[in-house]
């Protein structure tokens, strides 16, 4: 009997054995389908693929091969509609859609289940998901790629202060600062390509954990599902009960949107920081900040803010998922259930934050006008004013006198008495008089002005990876060119 807080046994995939109902607790703590059922087109998928390798191998009839397929059209224009009534008693989304083919098409719903077991389908639903979602996710980091390298190509003479211990450093061009956050988006693509391969396998036909005794073609399902190597060859999971517990794809891949929230989160704090009236670097467009509820004049950086906050959530998922694996014997354990919901919040929240910064960085195309707009606003004087308030052409001037003969020490040592004595002076180092400069050492003649000038100090960083504008220009044709 049923009572109102317990579920009818015969309504579940596994009823015969079991003498008392499941109460509501227990079915709403076990069941996954309102959030697994984000995985239906894989899990349709997969069925289809091994329902034709089935019928091809002889283990179902051409009949029965037609109708599930029918029937898992049927139910594919449902979901997409909004039609299919999911239930919480059938648990997930495997034994949701298998429930209603059967309703649809009987008997032959009930034979798509050969040789299968839901363990080595709902790994291989993940992986069909997650590939497809890295694929999207690496577009995303190229347009956010293209985005900066767009804002580098206008800045590349445009002169900041490059920081160490964010005191200032040496002069560098914005356009070099914006391009090593293109290196590291670029290591994020490559990353995840890397991930994709080993996602791409297929672990159906290990069944529950030790194989079946049907004779299934898995070669011919890996075919099917698009999962190849770059030589076309299947690439199918070679030990069964590794097939159906591995998910080192899914920390794996969580660990590289870690990483790359990492980055995003360093440049979060940038932007943060060049917006702040006490630098004045930047300003992004209003659309990506917010007012205060009390002071009239702020104009908040939520977005970058909140990106810097979303990278503690997604680190905080890769957490979660590798002490999911802790302890777990083989094969499957329902703690892999678990591994959903940080793994679908971690696709969504780097896809959001990709998408958000590749426009707050480089701006929209106005449908209107066909002009990009709405990206960085750069204020070239506030960085230039920066710049020269922390003698970043120090190095330069040591450099200079190495040139003209003192060991790098005794130069060192020399332009730290220049230093103090243009701190004292209120100015920069190239606006003492060349008598004073001399007073410090008697080689410095009136050339020191073109190498203590920005644009003299930038240029003459002219090696690979420097920030000479030549550098950079080709640094930003590389680019281009790969991201074309
Ligand atoms: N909903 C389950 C999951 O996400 C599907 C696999 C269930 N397998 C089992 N033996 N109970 O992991």
């Amino acid at each position: 009997m049923t009572s109102s807080n317990s579920l009818d046994r015969k309504s579940q995939a596994w009823s015969a054995l079991f003498s008392e109902p499941m109460s509501e607790l227990v079915q709403r703590y076990t069941a996954s389908v309102f959030f697994d059922q984000r995985l239906w087109r894989a899990d349709i998928q997969g069925s289809l693929a091994h329902a034709e390798m089935l019928q091809a191998q002889g283990i179902i009839s051409a009949q029965d091969g037609a109708d599930i397929q029918r029937g898992l059209t049927q139910i594919t224009q449902d979901i997409e509609s909004g039609q299919f009534a999911w239930k919480l008693e059938l648990e997930d989304v495997h034994l949701n859609i298998e429930a209603r083919l059967t309703q649809l098409v009987g008997d032959a719903g009930k034979r798509l289940h050969t040789g299968r077991s839901r363990n080595d389908q709902v790994a291989t639903d993940v992986r069909l998901w997650l590939r497809d979602e890295i694929d999207a996710i690496r577009e995303l980091l190229k347009n956010l790629q293209r985005a900066l390298v767009d804002v580098a190509s206008q800045h590349t003479h445009t002169v900041m202060p490059g920081f160490t211990h964010l005191q200032v450093a040496q002069p560098i061009s914005f356009a070099h600062h914006l391009l090593a956050y293109v290196e590291m988006l670029s290591r994020d693509d490559e990353r995840m390509g890397e991930i994709r391969n080993r996602t791409n396998r297929l672990p159906l036909g290990s069944a529950a954990l030790a194989g079946t005794t049907y004779p299934l073609d898995r070669e011919r399902v890996a075919r099917s599902l698009g999962m190849v190597n770059a030589q076309g060859e299947p690439q199918v999971c070679q030990n069964s009960l590794d097939g159906v517990s591995d998910r080192d794809f899914a920390i794996e891949f969580t660990a590289a949107a870690a990483l790359c929230m990492v980055h995003i989160s360093r440049l979060s704090e940038e932007l943060i920081v060049w917006m702040s009236q006490n630098f004045g670097f930047i300003q992004i467009a209003d659309r990506f900040t917010t007012g205060s509820s009390i002071m009239p004049q702020k104009k908040n950086p939520d977005v970058p803010e909140l990106a810097r906050g979303k990278t503690g959530r997604v680190v905080g998922h890769l957490m979660g998922l590798i002490t999911l694996m802790k302890g777990q014997p083989l094969a499957y354990n329902k703690d892999n259930q678990e591994d959903k919901e940080p793994l679908f919040d971690t696709v969504d929240t780097l896809k959001d934050t990709l998408r958000i910064f590749a426009e707050m960085v480089g701006g929209q195309v106005n449908a209107a006008t066909g002009v990009k707009e709405g990206g960085i606003q750069v204020n070239a004087q506030a960085m230039e004013d920066a710049v020269k308030k922390g003698f970043a052409t120090a190095t330069d001037l040591a450099d200079y006198l190495v040139k003209k003969g003192l060991p790098f020490r005794d130069a060192h040592e020399t332009v730290a008495h220049a230093v103090k004595a243009a701190a004292s002076h209120r100015c920069d180092l190239s606006e003492l008089p060349l008598n004073v400069l001399q007073g410090f050492h008697a080689s410095i003649e009136k050339d020191v002005y073109e190498v203590l000038s920005l644009q003299g100090s930038l240029n003459a960083r002219n090696t690979l990876g420097g920030t000479a504008p030549a550098q950079v220009q080709a640094q930003i044709a590389r680019h281009a060119k790969r991201l074309a």
